[in-house]
């Protein structure tokens, strides 16, 4: 479902080096990255998937995932061989209904060739059939897969789907999904969208699908003994939520944050607008991790993030991302602060409506948090880098750019835009620069210095720098009060809001 080419704004040479081989355009080799800057073998060239149906069978005992992945594609060129990402171990490709020759190359690339060559706009059906350990499987010392006593999980960004299933991962190559599952009775699947479940000889199969489009890493899959519940929310949107049956102490407070979703949703359509997807919901499966992930309308959450009482908190970051990630998904991972800035800033929003600081208080606080050269102004939202990728600055100073963008367009604009966006790429991807382009046509104000300045430069910037313009302290841009320190007191939230992403800090 890729909608568009990725255009390199980066420097020539980069361009240069990105560019598809002119014999590729005319018929050759699908690319075996799609062209992202920060992951050049992310993804694939020359064709679009608009479904992946996933069969699979899996046993908790000895961690063995097999099946196959159907997946349903067009030629984007004429190919004589193209790239799925998968790690691992494949028995069988067919393509097309005629066997074909396969083999794995560099760190994931499963490399394809067809007994016929493929021509330019025709569909192509690619079964691959596998079996493997996916919890055995590393690839730069890591692993999506996470093994727990009672099964497993995926869960990683930007990619977790290798560990799973074999696609074209990169969030551009949206698609539908269908995910079936065949385990022993007494053990529960969890994937994303609606579900149904057969029994039958002592193995039950879950089948879920997904009807909007789907970024391939905001797939999910878990397997493991849960406790499932199934509602709806007041306006008749399908609720599930599951809860791994050996969570221990952090039962009562997980429950007590997840099962909030219905509500939290509701609160954030206010300023976002109608829920972009058919079913929402969360799980938190037996994980020794302390992050989160968007997964699509079936949120991941790790149990150490409700190990000091609930989180509401970390449920409305991840819901933000439905609008703010999931229906409209960067266009390439530098775009990043479209995800995070905003689910960050949600969490200030639910901080101002708990009466447990203002976004204006949480801002001055994080501009008052670290002195000029201090590490954290050295990372850019806006292109961070894929080793700075989910810094605690892209959330942190990333939102404090959507506090300056507000107090730059004023309060009716901002809400018109922080609501308009989501609509007008509802299920697209799109740039930082299409953003501010938005932006500027909402608020009639040009944009660039503003962005600049909070998004693009590698410095603290300065008092009354760009975006901070006006001179009260309460809407004059996070960086006006000139207050230090001991003046802005730690806002009620802010350990908590710090909570979400404990994982991040280590990274960066
Ligand atoms: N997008 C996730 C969040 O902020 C965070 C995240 C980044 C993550 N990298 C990850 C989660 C790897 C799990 C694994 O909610
Ligand atoms: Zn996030």
């Amino acid at each position: 479902m890729r909608k568009r080419p990725i255009v390199s704004v980066a420097a020539g040479a980069l361009a240069l080096l990105l560019s598809v081989p002119a014999s590729a355009a005319q018929g050759g080799p699908g690319a075996a990255g799609i062209g992202d800057p920060y992951y050049p073998n992310a993804g694939n060239g020359g064709y679009d998937v608009s479904h992946y149906d996933i069969r699979l069978k899996y046993q908790p005992a000895t961690d063995e995932l097999a099946g196959t992945t159907t997946i349903l594609a067009t030629a984007a060129q004429d190919l004589t061989r193209f790239n799925l990402d998968f790690v691992l171990e494949v028995k069988e490709v067919l393509v097309n209904g005629r066997t074909a020759k396969f083999a794995g190359t560099g760190e994931h690339e499963l490399e394809i060739t067809p007994a016929r060559v493929i021509t330019k706009g025709s569909p192509i059906t690619v079964v691959v059939r596998y079996a493997d350990r996916p919890g055995e499987v590393e690839r730069g010392g890591q692993s999506a897969w996470l093994r727990t006593p009672d099964g497993g999980v995926a869960a990683n960004e930007p990619e977790s789907a290798a560990w799973w299933y074999p696609s074209n991962d990169h969030p551009t190559d949206k698609a539908t999904f269908d995910v079936s599952v065949l385990v022993p009775d007494g053990t529960q699947v969890i994937s994303n969208g609606t579900s149904t479940q057969s029994s039958r000889a002592g193995w039950t199969r879950y089948n879920y699908r997904q009807t909007k489009p789907q970024a391939t890493y905001l797939a999910t899959l878990a397997i493991g003994r849960f406790d499932i519940r199934a509602d709806t929310t007041p306006g008749g949107l399908p609720v599930i939520t599951a809860y791994s049956k050996d969570l221990g102490d952090n039962a009562g407070a997980a429950q007590a944050s997840v099962e909030r979703t219905g509500e939290l949703v509701d609160w954030l359509s206010g300023y976002f607008g109608a829920y972009p997807f058919g079913t929402v919901g969360g799980y938190v499966p037996n994980v020794p991790t302390g992050y989160a992930l968007e997964t699509q309308g079936q949120i991941f959450y790790s149990p150490a993030q409700f190990s000091r009482g609930s989180n509401t908190s970390v449920v409305v970051h991840e819901l933000a991302h439905q609008w703010y990630g999931d229906s409209v998904s960067v266009q390439r991972w530098s775009d990043i602060w479209l995800n995070e800035g905003f689910a960050r800033y949600s969490q200030w929003l639910w901080s101002e409506h708990e009466n447990e600081g203002t976004t204006q208080e949480l801002a001055d606080y994080v501009y008052n948090l670290y002195p000029a050269d201090h590490e954290f102004w050295t990372i850019k939202p806006g292109d961070p880098g894929a080793d700075h990728q989910f810094a605690g600055a892209v959330y942190d100073r990333g939102a404090v750019a959507v506090q300056a963008l507000r107090n730059a367009v004023g309060d009716e604009k901002f809400f018109r835009i922080l609501q308009g966006w989501p609509t007008e790429r509802k299920y697209g991807n799109a740039t930082i620069q299409d953003f501010q382009a938005y932006a500027e046509r909402i608020s009639g104000k040009p944009l660039g210095e503003l962005l600049n300045t909070w998004l693009f430069t590698a410095a603290k910037p300065a008092v009354g720098s760009a975006g901070a313009a006006a001179p009260s302290l309460a809407k004059s841009g996070p960086a006006l009060s000139g207050a230090t320190a001991d003046v802005a007191p730690e806002p009620r939230s802010w350990k908590k809001i710090q909570e979400t992403n404990t994982v991040h800090e280590h990274r960066s």
